[in-house]
């Protein structure tokens, strides 16, 4: 029986954080033996924010040496740059056909960044969730796993394929599920400022790449409050959000530990606070040295993203034969 296909991206505009991975990356890992993988790197995407070409490359290479220094395996899943893919833009330019301009307005995230970036409210940030749903169908992905904030993108990807498959007359397209493991819930990693998730342009990321000096540097920065004062009382946003950071990389006791604390009210800040930094070390250092190593091979890297190109382009081609068959396309000369 063929293994059911999954496919996620990352946009290229910074180093990656504990919300990457946390939130996306390592499932990708768990999921290369028992699933057919496709992950990318969004480059095209990271246009609609980082539209000039300065750090693109650098960008590009840095997520790519960072997915196998994370341990996608090139040989078990198909690791590709969005871009070597024309064929998605293709078929994003399809299905925008069928994408109303309500719909697209309403999504949160444009909103935000129309918000953020007055300046830049660009036709692509609008049809952002287009571009998406492309990226996923075009592989006939029935499970993406993403992070909490990627939620309503999914939705529309949701919408646009069960939309095509209706106005084609014809079941294409499966309807792609988030994907999380044992039915759990989509994760949301906070940042270390005390609210919201952690996000590259928040400022309150910790990278992958990130060195042990500056992890301790910015953990111990992060906000709290005065402490309890009043046993079990409930935690301020802050505070959980340190408490759910240690949940993330640390183990049951070492929570317990410090949840009695808070509950006695015996806690100390600064001690949450080191062994916090010193367990995030443990998880990225390796990290960090593999991807230092990884960037110096770069025939290594063009070899993985041209072995990745070449697989993505193949099934991605053989979709958008039938797309293009569907809604009538024919050859007249
Ligand atoms: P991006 O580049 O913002 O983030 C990449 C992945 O990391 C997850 N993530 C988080 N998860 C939990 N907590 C956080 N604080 C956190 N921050 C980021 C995101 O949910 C995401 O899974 N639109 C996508 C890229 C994309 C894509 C796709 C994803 C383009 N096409 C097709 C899946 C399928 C994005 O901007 O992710």
């Amino acid at each position: 029986m063929s293994k059911p296909i999954v496919v996620s991206g990352i946009r290229p505009t910074g180093y990656l954080h504990l919300g990457n991975y946390f939130g996306a990356v390592r499932n990708f890992i768990r999921m290369q033996d028992d699933y057919t993988c496709y992950f990318f790197i969004a480059d095209i995407h990271s246009l609609t924010t980082h539209p000039t070409p300065t750090n693109l490359q650098a960008g590009v290479k840095q997520v790519l040496a960072e997915y196998l220094a994370c341990g996608i395996d090139p040989e078990k899943s198909t690791i590709f740059i969005q871009s070597d893919v024309p064929e998605v833009s293709e078929l994003y330019a399809f299905l925008n056909m069928n994408a109303y301009l309500g719909e697209l307005e309403r999504t949160t995230s444009f909103k935000d960044k129309a918000r953020k970036n007055p300046e830049n409210v660009n036709a692509g940030l609008l049809t952002y969730p287009v571009l998406m749903a492309a990226d996923i169908i075009i592989h006939k992905a029935k499970f993406v796993p993403v992070g909490k904030d990627q939620e309503q993108n999914l939705e529309m990807a949701r919408k646009f394929a069960g939309r095509f498959n209706r106005m084609y007359n014809h079941e294409l397209f499966p309807i792609p599920q988030p994907f999380t493991f044992d039915g759990g819930d989509m994760i949301k990693v906070p940042g270390l400022d005390g609210s919201g998730k952690m996000g590259k342009s928040e400022g309150n990321a910790i990278n992958l790449y990130e060195d042990p000096a500056s992890i301790r540097k910015k953990v111990m920065r992060a906000v709290t409050d005065a402490g309890p004062t009043t046993p079990n009382s409930e935690k301020p946003e802050p505070v959980q959000n340190l408490f759910t950071l240690l949940k993330i990389v640390s183990t049951p006791d070492v929570v317990a530990h410090y949840e009695e604390a808070y509950n006695n009210c015996s806690i100390r800040y600064g001690d949450l606070k080191k062994q916090l930094a010193e367990e995030i070390i443990a998880y990225t250092e390796p990290i960090r040295n593999r991807i230092i190593e990884i960037l110096k091979d770069e025939a290594y890297l063009a070899k993985v993203a041209q072995m990745g190109a070449e697989k993505a382009r193949a099934s991605a081609q053989a979709t958008l034969n039938e797309v293009k068959s569907l809604i009538g396309f024919k050859r007249l000369f």
